[in-house]
């Protein structure tokens, strides 16, 4: 018989218990598709005693995860516990350095620390894979690193945690605010432990780095990443750019200017009527252009056990075939430094405004954007019943240097209530 492939999965949670009850109720699928059984050796978790809801009778069981992650018993080591430090990076570099490939879902891990891992990694002639640390169960690391391999990515971009797609388009849909849509997201058990990871857009940044790596050919920059959450999205936002013919959504946008490498996760308008723009829930969206294909449009469940452990399965499944692919496409040591753009290409931007409702206060608005060079392509101020009048701009476009100007143009005009709001308006 052929010899099996031996995995030690360290974590059992929501994702590593997907992947166990996979490799249970597949067993005879997995071999037939891989020519070898696919066996689990050993697992690890914390607390030995939790009933996970499968039987781990047949795995012998460590506590300490660099202990699984160096038996001699493994060939692949599946990493599904979490988090950049601690555990996670000493048991995968264990692991690495006692020679087995690495099966990880952990983008924090690799958006901070993948470069070194990799060249740890392809050093040795080992692999790591991580098709269900991005856009969970959307085979978007496949897609870019073997589908489209033959093309220049001009632009990735997408849409990439769900729990910030969930509360933005349950804002839409029933009218409630950004804080009670936390509350529900926290009741429903979509929020990661810390969920400034989800509702900050670090978690969605994280799997953007990832891609415009492989996109680029570049190292992982995680830091490069311009990041804005959902947090002061406010309800009359979402109905404005609902007026307007838009929907606001945290965006992912990763593409090569004339200025350098830009990688932004913000809020942003998109067309109504555009994939992304329909897009609803916690379902993810990935969009990628290349010089060939021109576009292609990857829509599917981005977490959840089925789904993430249905990616984790690909990767064990890849290796158990032979294919060894290196960690961003390419042999870690030749991606390049990112050349971070330092401003994003000139857009579009709405804006909100709060307006005192007296004499000249319009003029003196359209001073102020004017100072700064922009331009207003569409306004509209609402009725009201205060002194306060509400304003929606849409200007035509400017760099966010000419929009940050305004701002404090606008604030300085005694005019003003509160600060302005501006978002961007993507191109599609
Ligand atoms: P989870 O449900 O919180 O499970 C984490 C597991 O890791 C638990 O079994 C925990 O043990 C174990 N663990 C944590 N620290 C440990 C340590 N120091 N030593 C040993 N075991 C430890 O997490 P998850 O949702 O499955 O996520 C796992 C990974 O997949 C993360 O990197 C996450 O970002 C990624 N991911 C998750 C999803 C998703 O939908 N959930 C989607 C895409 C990617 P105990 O059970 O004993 O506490
Ligand atoms: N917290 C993530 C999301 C799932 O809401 O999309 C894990 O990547």
């Amino acid at each position: 018989m052929t010899e099996p492939l031996r995995l030690g999965i360290a974590g059992l949670g929501t994702v590593g218990i997907g992947v166990v009850k996979i490799i249970r109720r597949h067993a005879a699928l997995l071999e037939a598709r891989t020519g070898r059984p696919v066996v689990i050796t050993a697992v690890s978790a914390r607390d030995a005693s939790k009933d996970r809801g499968v039987s781990l009778a047949d795995y012998a069981w460590e506590t300490d995860p660099v202990a699984l992650a160096t038996r001699d018993d493994i060939d692949v080591f599946v990493e599904l516990m979490g988090g950049h430090e601690g555990a996670a990076k000493a048991a995968t570099e264990a692991a690495l350095a006692t020679g087995k490939d690495v099966v990880t879902a952990n983008k924090a891990l690799l958006a901070i620390h993948g470069q070194a891992l990799a060249e740890q990694a392809e050093a040795r002639g080992q692999v790591i894979r991580f098709e269900a640390a991005v856009a969970g169960g959307i085979p978007v690391i496949k897609s870019l690193t073997e589908g489209l391999a033959g093309n220049e990515i001009t632009r990735v971009m997408g849409v990439m945690n769900g729990t910030c797609n969930y509360i933005l388009t349950q804002m839409e849909a029933t009218g409630r605010g950004y804080n009670a849509l936390f509350e529900e997201c926290a009741q429903l058990g979509y929020l990661e432990a810390d969920p400034l990871l989800d509702v900050g857009g670090i978690d969605a940044g994280h799997k953007l780095a990832l891609l415009a790596s492989i996109a680029f050919g570049t190292k992982p920059a995680f830091d490069d990443v311009k990041l804005e959450g959902i947090q002061r999205i406010a309800i009359e936002d979402i109905r404005h750019a609902a007026d307007m013919g838009y929907r606001i959504k945290l965006l992912g946008v990763a593409q090569r200017t004339g200025r350098g490498l830009e990688q932004r996760m913000t809020p942003c308008l998109v067309p109504a009527s555009s994939p992304l723009g329909q897009l609803e829930g916690g379902t993810n969206m990935v969009v990628i252009e290349g010089d060939s294909i021109e576009q292609v449009v990857l829509r599917g469940p981005g977490a959840g056990e089925g789904p993430t452990a249905s990616a984790v399965m690909a990767d064990i499944l890849d290796i158990a075939r032979g294919l060894r692919i290196a960690t961003f496409g390419q042999p870690a040591t030749s991606l390049e430094e990112p050349p971070s753009a330092q401003a994003g290409l000139p857009a579009a931007h709405y804006m909100r405004l709060a307006l005192q409702d007296k004499p000249g206060a319009l003029a003196k608005m359209a001073a102020a954007l004017g100072d700064a060079g922009i331009s207003i392509h569409r306004m509209r101020q609402y009725d009201h019943n205060s002194s306060i009048a509400p304003v929606l701009i849409v200007t035509h476009k400017c760099t966010s240097a000419m929009l940050e100007h305004a701002i404090d143009g606008l604030n300085a005009t005694g005019v003003m209530e509160g600060t302005p709001v501006a978002l961007r308006i993507e191109e599609l």
